[in-house]
């Protein structure tokens, strides 16, 4: 069995692997011998001290000046968003394409009206439902790229921001999705690249959405398992093994569907199975990334327990202590008011009836109006102010009885407003425990490549949070409490606001 990528050893971090406390960038205790000075002695090592300091950074600055004004061209060639070329060679030569190239028993389903020039959580949950169509029905998954702008060149634009057009897939995520090992006794064939299935087949069978969903399956009460088995006997009564659903058409699964519970959940017990969620991984450019931010999210003392208080989970990568907050500012202040005005529900995998928190819509205010109770109440589960997350937050805490000592979180908000709300837990926790580490999606420190799928880095350190609270209409959340429900977290480890 061949290994798909070629860095994928370092996905072993997600692989059920406990984290590497005894990582290098852990300081460990240092003994010194205790040194007895005189005054004066104090005052000229003092002295030395910051002489040798102040030399330092002269030398420094020099140096990186002169670096600086050699390198001046390269630089600012490289303030453009990188275009992940090593990504893209690897993903277009992976090492299956040989075998199956030769082979004509390999069947392939390619979504060519995939999800596209919206966020990374509304891309994704239609990935995972194209990946879970192409696996029951036997068919090797056609991944693509995550595209912002199909109609651009390869940067584009993005609230005044210079962005990638499109992101291979591979940079963003890893395992089955882009072509990576299948359980063992699985013999569906593995995912394969579009430009792939270009070179494979030619002249593939194609299918219009339009002809197979009713209106009843987009808008109507149709639950999505049943859209599912509608699909999967339409695919399997065609022998081509070339079939794409053709590029001008919706998806299957249109939003109407995704925001009812009833309707969505029911897809559950497939989706739970599928290799693509059962061995979802991320790329090891984002696994990477929170490696190297771990200083934020544990405990720097040798002497911490490393052990997590809470038992009933067998989720095994689970990052003990860790509360993650997903706090949606920004368009989401037009987008909750706009949430009420529509008497909108949550997302689906947000509504599992496990959870803790529940959420039901309104029965007593109409489609298209609201009122200020409404809108309020609203407020506060999509848009909470800082008195609010910080009454949510204690809550949560007091609720895992002392265990959270770290708190990451995940915002689009302003520095000035995270700092704020920063300030707010911290002095709120006045009487009980500080917490250990306060640390926001702004303090990450990432590499260039890294930065334009930051928003994946946040999902894989929410993923492994002992506890997440989390935005009910959000995808983003959405797609982690799936990913949490597949590996077995508690129920009671997903909160909402
Ligand atoms: C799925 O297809 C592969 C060939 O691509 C074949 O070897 C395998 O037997 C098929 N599995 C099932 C369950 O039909």
């Amino acid at each position: 069995m061949f290994s798909p990528l070629p860095l994928r050893r370092k996905l072993k971090l997600s692989d059920g692997q406990i984290l590497p406390f005894s990582d290098s960038r852990t300081p460990s205790p240092v003994h010194t011998a205790p040194v007895h000075l005189t005054k004066r002695g104090w005052r000229f090592a003092t002295c030395l001290v910051t002489l040798l300091c102040v030399a330092g950074v002269m030398l420094l600055r020099a140096i990186s000046g002169q670096l600086r004004l050699e390198l001046g061209v390269v630089q600012s060639h490289s303030s453009l968003p990188p275009l992940y070329e090593a990504y893209r060679s690897r993903e277009e030569n992976l090492p299956h394409y040989e075998e199956y190239a030769r082979r004509t028993d390999i069947k392939y389903l390619w979504s060519e009206n995939f999800a596209r020039s919206a966020g990374w959580g509304n891309i994704m949950q239609d990935f995972m439902m194209m990946a879970l169509l192409a696996h029951a029905t036997n068919r090797s998954h056609v991944f693509n790229d995550y595209v912002w702008d199909p109609n651009r060149g390869p940067y584009s634009d993005f609230n005044g921001k210079v962005i990638p057009s499109r992101i291979p897939l591979t940079a963003i995520v890893g395992g089955p999705m882009v072509g990576g090992d299948l359980p063992p006794e699985d013999t569906t064939p593995r995912a394969v690249s579009s430009s792939f299935f270009h070179e494979v087949c030619p002249n593939p069978t194609i299918i219009n959405v339009k002809d197979v969903n009713t209106d009843d399956m987009v808008y109507g009460d149709v639950p999505a398992s049943s859209v599912l088995k509608t699909w999967i006997k339409k695919i399997d009564s065609i022998d081509d093994p070339c079939v794409k659903l053709a590029g001008d058409n919706p998806p299957i699964f249109e939003v109407w569907i995704y925001g009812d519970k009833k309707r969505m959940l029911t897809i559950w017990p497939y989706l739970s199975k599928t290799p693509v969620m059962t061995h979802w991984r991320w790329s090891p450019l984002v696994v990477d990334a929170l490696k190297s931010n771990l200083r934020l999210f544990t405990s720097t003392s040798w002497f911490y327990p490393l052990v997590s208080d809470t038992q009933e989970s067998d989720a095994p990568d689970m990052i003990p202590g860790l509360l993650a907050i997903h706090v949606r500012r920004g368009d989401f202040a037009n987008h909750c008011r706009h949430l009420a005005t529509w008497s909108s529900d949550w997302n689906a995998f947000n509504s599992f009836p496990q959870f803790t928190d529940k959420f039901e819509v309104p029965s007593d205010v109409g489609w298209g109006e609201t009122t200020p109770e409404n809108r309020a109440m609203y407020e506060r589960r999509c848009y909470p102010s800082i008195d609010q997350i910080v009454e949510k937050v204690s809550q949560v805490r007091s609720d895992a009885r002392g265990s959270l000592k770290y708190l990451y979180i995940m915002t689009n908000g302003a520095m000035e407003w995270v700092d704020e709300l920063k300030q707010a837990v911290q002095r709120a926790t006045s009487g009980s425990q500080p917490w250990d580490s306060i640390a926001s999606s702004r303090d990450l420190k990432l590499t260039w490549e890294q930065k334009y799928v930051a928003q994946s880095v946040d999902m894989y350190i929410a993923e492994r949070a002992q506890v997440l609270i989390g935005n009910g209409w959000s995808s983003l959340t959405s797609n982690v409490n799936a990913l949490r429900m597949v590996k077995k977290f508690s129920p009671d480890s997903a909160r909402f606001w």
